[in-house]
């Protein structure tokens, strides 16, 4: 039975991994310091399950403060670190700290381990280390411009792995996720918000004129291709992880609406400082190394994001 250390394994996208490798047959030893970025009732909520699993131990704690307990890593496979303060528009002023400590010192202590036990390591990195991008569709080659600090810290983090890399070896995988949705998804991103304003009556505040648009990418694709890394990937590989369903962010408000069966309040804000205008990944690396390929299309996607906060419309069942 393979044993990984999942870090972030409360988080929206770790819990689900998490889950994944367990029903696949996996130990798995979760790590997670349970900040203050959003609500512990949440990540509690999302690790309910791997928690009563007989295969999962939970470690409370925090990697930028404290090196790993030398017996979490005791007979690990590889190490999926996902842990991170995530988010582009809480990275400015005075929230940088956080950032840097939490993305950029975590890793390097994960790194530090994973090096030391000889372990496999694959990174949650981001689109936004692209910014707008040189190049659409952006494949790996293009060359990183961030516009948020959220990202530089997250191509900062690709650099420092890089480095263990070539100083003593570290075989890393890092992959480039895409704006990343469905059940369990972080409250301050998007889509939670406006299934949270669908459900209560509550206000939509786009940020800009709703023209910005992502590639976004369902949970559980995003949870195979991380799964495909740790088997599959050459050492030292990147790759985009991107779900192929770019829309422009008032035509999810629409689409919502449909399948939703009402309405949404919605308010035009200012444009967000860090907030990129288009992301739109090229996904053929991952597909013709890993194999991997997104399944789930933007209509499916949101219409499970809907149903487990229980605001799918009976009619778009
Ligand atoms: P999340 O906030 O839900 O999960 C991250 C988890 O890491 C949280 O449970 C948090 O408590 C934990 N954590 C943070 N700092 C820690 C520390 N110092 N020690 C231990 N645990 C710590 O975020 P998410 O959306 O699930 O993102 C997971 C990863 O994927 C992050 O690395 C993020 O940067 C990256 N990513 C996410 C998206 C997306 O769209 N959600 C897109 C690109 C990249
Ligand atoms: C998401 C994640 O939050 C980041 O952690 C991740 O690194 C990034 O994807 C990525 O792909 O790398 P983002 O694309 O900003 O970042 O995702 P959302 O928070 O869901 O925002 C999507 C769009 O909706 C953005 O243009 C944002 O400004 C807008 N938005 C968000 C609003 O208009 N109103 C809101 O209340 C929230």
């Amino acid at each position: 039975m393979p044993r990984y250390l999942v870090t972030g394994c409360a988080g929206f996208i770790g819990s689900t991994l998490t889950d994944a490798l367990l029903a696949d047959g996996c130990e798995i030893v979760g790590v997670d310091a349970f900040t203050e970025y959003y609500d512990r009732a949440a990540k509690d909520a999302a690790l309910a399950g791997a928690r009563d699993h007989p295969s999962f131990t939970l470690l409370e704690h925090d990697l930028a403060s404290d090196p790993i307990p030398d017996d979490a890593l005791e007979g690990l496979d590889g190490v999926f670190h996902l842990a991170a303060r995530p988010g582009v528009r809480a990275s400015w002023g005075a929230g940088f700290e956080a950032y840097v400590s939490d993305n950029i010192l975590a890793t390097h202590a994960v790194a530090d381990a994973a090096g030391a036990g000889g372990l496999r390591l694959v990174f949650a990195s981001s689109s936004s280390i692209y910014g707008n991008a040189l190049a659409y569709p952006t494949s790996e080659d293009t060359p990183p411009s961030p516009i948020s600090p959220y990202g530089v810290t997250k191509l900062a983090c690709e650099h420092l792995l890089a480095a263990h890399a070539r100083d003593s070896g570290l075989d890393h995988v890092a992959l480039r996720y895409f704006t990343v949705y469905g059940p369990r998804q972080r409250p301050d991103m998007a889509f939670s918000r406006i299934v949270a304003a669908l459900v209560t009556g509550g206000e939509f505040e786009i940020y800009g004129d709703g023209s910005q648009s992502r590639d976004f990418t369902f949970v559980a694709d995003a949870v195979a291709a991380t799964i495909a890394a740790m088997s599959e990937a050459p050492a030292g590989a990147t790759y985009n992880v991107g779900g192929g369903s770019e829309a422009a962010l008032r035509d999810v408000v629409a689409l919502v609406e449909e399948l939703g069966g009402r309405s949404l309040d919605v308010r035009y804000g200012e444009r967000a400082a860090g907030d990129v205008k288009r992301t739109l990944a090229d996904t053929a690396r991952v597909r013709s190394e890993l194999g991997w390929e997104p399944r789930t299309d933007l209509r499916a996607g949101l219409a499970a994001q809907l149903d487990a906060a229980g605001a799918l419309a009976s009619s778009a069942g």
